[in-house]
């Protein structure tokens, strides 16, 4: 078993429920861990920007958001204009990412009244925030993929969505795959990680690596994949694109990609569950594939490739034009941030999924594969 240095004692009220749970009930998944952390995780203070837990890509730019508007104008463009655009985007955090992109979208009066604004957010205190960055312009919000309203053109975008999504780890113990848990050590009185037989290990380890070696890792993300395949199919049956933003590897691989990050620090995954934010790496590969068959998927791009083959240097060059000495020496930090491959450029991938046989060809991205 491996321990967390996490003490009951000093856990916080959120942990401390968690903990409970864990301890009454004799263990659970790492998926469920995650799932309980991240619902306590959103419900509490927004965890964004430079005071709170991390800084996400909209958060650094408004060169974000802006591109990706430009991207949608150019999709409802090559789609000949439809006067009914379903603009949907999954996990919107703090609405600055829509907030940007319905400004641009004003560049081009008939697509942005076309538009109708919904969001798929599970914490009812991110919605209250979304509710005050975006006023009128939101439709409505849904609990998942499955409620968005079908038959219009569709664009469903989700950044830095999937990452948050709980995963299950498979350890090769003994010879054999086992699950990840998590667990109480009565010894220690804290949170531990222990393994167990998991019985449909099959349906998710590759070929190739059914006989990997003692102690390998291997991820997998049921409930992103199956968002995938939702995503797939409401663009089969309403027309439109997907496009999901994460940090992740386009391959699917083995490897140990769980972390917790507190206060722009990596922290113990155990130490403060639903005070701390947990993620994984996203294979990019198994989202392609849950989308494959049902849509044309492009393939992944860097987030670095995307915005510049959508011209963020030319945008960050106008926006400095007009700005502030200040904001002059910031713009080209940000661009870099957002670009750079030893900062969030290669790390970052693009994934897009559009209506088979619809011939959009989306910006940034060559031909696509069914
Ligand atoms: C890391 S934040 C990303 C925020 C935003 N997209 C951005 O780039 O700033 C994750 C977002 O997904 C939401 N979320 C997490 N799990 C979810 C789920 N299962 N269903 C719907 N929303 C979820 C969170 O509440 C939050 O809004």
């Amino acid at each position: 078993m491996q321990k967390s240095t996490a003490q009951t004692n000093s856990l916080k009220p959120d942990a401390g429920a968690i903990a409970a749970h864990i301890r009454d009930g004799g263990g659970i998944s790492l998926a469920e861990y995650m799932r309980r952390a991240a619902s306590a995780y959103y419900a509490g203070a927004t965890p964004f920007g430079r005071t709170g837990d991390f800084t996400t890509a909209p958060e650094i730019s408004q060169l974000f958001g802006e591109m990706i508007g430009l991207w949608c104008a150019d999709l409802w463009m090559q789609a000949g204009k439809p006067a009914r655009v379903m603009l949907a985007e999954l996990g919107p955090g703090r609405g600055t990412l829509m907030a940007d992109i319905l400004r641009t979208a004003r560049n081009w009066p008939e697509f942005h009244a076309a538009l109708s604004v919904h969001l798929v957010e599970a914490s009812p205190q991110l919605r209250a925030v979304q509710a005050t960055a975006l006023g009128d312009a939101v439709c409505a919000w849904h609990d998942d993929v499955a409620g968005l309203p079908r038959g219009d053109f569709s664009l469903i975008l989700a950044n830095e969505f999937f990452d948050a999504l709980p995963i299950r780890q498979f350890i090769r113990r003994g010879g054999v795959w086992r699950e990840r848990f998590v667990v109480w050590d009565a010894a220690e009185e804290a949170l531990a990680f222990d393994c167990r037989a998991a019985p449909d290990t099959a349906a998710y380890i590759p070929a190739h690596l059914s006989e990997a070696p003692e102690g390998s890792i291997f991820e997998a993300s049921p409930q992103s994949t199956a968002i995938a395949a939702q995503m797939a199919a409401h663009i089969a049956e309403s027309g439109g694109a997907c496009l999901a933003i994460d940090y992740g590897h386009i391959k699917t691989a083995a490897g140990d990609t769980l972390q917790a990050v507190s206060k722009h620090q990596y922290a113990d995954v155990l130490e403060n569950p639903g005070g701390q934010d947990i993620t994984a790496h996203v294979d990019f590969d198994a989202l392609r594939l849950a989308a494959a068959g049902q849509t044309e998927v492009f393939p992944a791009l860097t987030q670095g490739q995307f915005l510049n083959a959508l011209g963020i240097g030319m945008r960050a060059q106008k926006l400095a034009d007009q700005a502030s000495t200040q904001q002059q020496a910031q713009i080209p930090l940000d661009v870099h941030r957002l670009t750079a491959p030893s900062a969030m450029g290669d790390l970052f991938k693009v994934l897009c999924w559009v209506q088979k046989g619809s011939g959009l060809i989306p910006a940034g991205f060559g031909k696509g594969e069914g």
